[in-house]
Formats: structure tokens, C-alpha cells, sequence
């Protein structure tokens, strides 16, 4: 259950991120830390192009190890434009200049005899891994599916994905392995109102943390516009003949 204190910190967090300037984020893997809030927000069908974007940042061996094969930009195209955001959930996470580093799909089972079934999939941008995100999306899936009614989460991996089979694992998953191939599944509480206030709790602060996000990302675009106005008026100042 979050915390009204953890709340707060989160929207604290939120408002701090406000005043700094975007970053340019380097190359460099982060050094592993547990994060003390990530907003992570439901996304809905005007982020598509973010979600494709996402994915197609993703090289060679990441798309093998999330797909399972590797896809090519066409597969990766047409895969983001048959998320079905009705039936699924796909979860976000998104940095200060608002692009997507860290998302994770919930498919819900279209077979209605398995409809307490959901299958997981995530992908983390490299330059973000290491910090968490990747569980995080996975306890915010867990909750998400519970709410849903889902009682059974699989998650197909590759036996060489020990991050992937790492998150399962913690999270109490049975993970079978068949060569290079593991399948992961984890028995789901049914939803209680822990649960239930979680979700809601936890979105509220991610929709809040995004709208900070586009409203610095409009606060540094307009100072930006303000400096270009200034330099142009000094510039011309300067040319003038005394
Ligand atoms: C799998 C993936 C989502 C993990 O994301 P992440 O944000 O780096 O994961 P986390 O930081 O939450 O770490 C999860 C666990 O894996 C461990 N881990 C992270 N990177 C690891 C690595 N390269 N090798 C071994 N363990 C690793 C972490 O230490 C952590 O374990 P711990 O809690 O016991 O310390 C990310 O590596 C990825 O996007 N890979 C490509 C796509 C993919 O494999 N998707 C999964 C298949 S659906």
C-alpha cells in the first residue's frame, strides 16, 4: 500500500524535477540503486508513437530478448499498432524530456477460457537499467492484474535473461525452464482494497508527474524562445553604427 508519506515525497520529487532543465542523458549504464518512487502511468493510444519509437531504439539482441526473436523496425511497426489499449494495459515511464524509457505490456488472454490469464513483457532503454524500473513495471502489472480479475501472469523469457528471470523469480514466480527457453508464472491474490488504492494512488501521481513534466518541457522551450528573442535584439544592437 503507498504511504501518504511516500505520496508526498513523490509529489515533492514531481515538483523539484520542475525547476531543472532537461538533460541530455549519456550512454553510461546507471549505477544500480533502488528508486523511492518511479511514476509509472497507464498509456493510452496518443503515446503510440512514443511506444514505437521506444522499441525500435531497442538493438538487435534487446528486441530478441523481448520479443523473442529479433524483430525487425517493420515487425516492431506493426506490433505497435495492434496494441489493443481496450482489452490491455501497457505501462510508462517517462523522463524529463518525456520520452518513453521504461514500458511494459499487460496482454490479457483473448481466449475466453483463460480470461484469469495475462502474459507480461517489458523493455528498458539500456542507458536506464540497473535502477529498478524493470521490477517496478512488474509490481505495477501484478496490481493492475489483480485488479482485473487475472490469476495467473506469465512471463515468457529466455533462459539467458537472468534480469527478467530475476524479477519473476523475486516476485515469487515458478519459473520452468526448457533449454533456451523459460516460461515464468506467478499465482495472483485475488484484488482487495490494498490492492485497489494502490492502483488508483499510484496512477494519480504518475498522471501528475507527467503533466510537471510537459509543463517544464513548455516552461524551457519558451525561456529557450525568450533567449533567441534577446540574442537577436543584441545582436542587431551591436550591429548598429554609432
Ligand atoms: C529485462 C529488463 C527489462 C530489466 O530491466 P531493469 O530496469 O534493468 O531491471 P531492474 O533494474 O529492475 O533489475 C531487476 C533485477 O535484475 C538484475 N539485473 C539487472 N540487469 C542485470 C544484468 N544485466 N545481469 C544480471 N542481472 C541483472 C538486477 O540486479 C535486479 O535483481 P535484484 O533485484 O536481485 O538486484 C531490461 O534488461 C530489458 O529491457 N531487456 C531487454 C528486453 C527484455 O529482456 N525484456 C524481458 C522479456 S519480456
Amino acid at each position: 500500500m503507498v504511504s501518504p508519506g511516500i505520496f508526498l515525497k513523490a509529489s515533492l520529487n514531481a515538483g523539484r524535477e520542475f525547476f531543472r532543465p532537461p538533460v541530455v542523458e549519456d550512454g553510461e549504464p546507471a549505477p544500480y540503486r533502488v528508486p523511492v518512487m518511479v511514476p509509472i502511468r497507464s498509456i493510452g493510444p496518443s503515446h503510440s508513437e512514443r511506444i514505437e519509437k521506444h522499441l525500435l531504439a531497442l538493438d538487435a539482441h534487446d528486441r530478441y530478448l523481448r520479443f523473442g526473436y529479433a524483430a525487425s523496425d517493420e515487425q516492431i511497426r506493426r506490433y505497435s499498432a495492434s496494441l489493443n489499449y481496450q482489452r490491455d494495459e501497457i505501462f510508462g515511464i517517462y523522463n524529463r524530456r518525456l520520452e518513453l524509457i521504461a514500458m511494459a505490456h499487460l496482454a490479457l488472454s483473448v481466449d475466453p477460457d483463460l480470461t484469469s490469464c495475462a502474459e507480461f513483457g517489458v523493455s528498458v532503454l539500456p542507458h536506464a537499467r540497473g535502477r529498478g524500473y524493470g521490477a517496478r513495471l512488474f509490481d505495477r502489472a501484478v496490481i493492475h492484474a489483480r485488479n482485473e480479475g487475472v490469476r495467473m501472469m506469465f512471463i515468457h523469457a529466455l533462459s539467458e535473461n537472468t534480469a527478467m528471470l530475476n524479477i519473476a523469480r523475486k516476485a515469487g514466480a515458478v519459473i520452468e525452464r526448457d533449454g533456451s527457453e523459460s516460461e515464468a508464472y506467478l499465482k495472483l491474490p485475488p484484488a482487495d482494497l490494498d490492492s485497489r488504492m494502490t492502483e488508483l494512488v499510484e496512477e494519480q501521481i504518475a498522471q501528475t508527474d507527467y503533466r510537471l513534466k510537459v509543463q517544464a518541457m513548455q516552461f524551457w522551450d519558451l525561456l529557450g524562445l525568450v533567449q533567441e528573442v534577446r540574442r537577436g535584439v543584441r545582436d542587431s544592437r551591436d550591429r548598429m553604427p554609432m
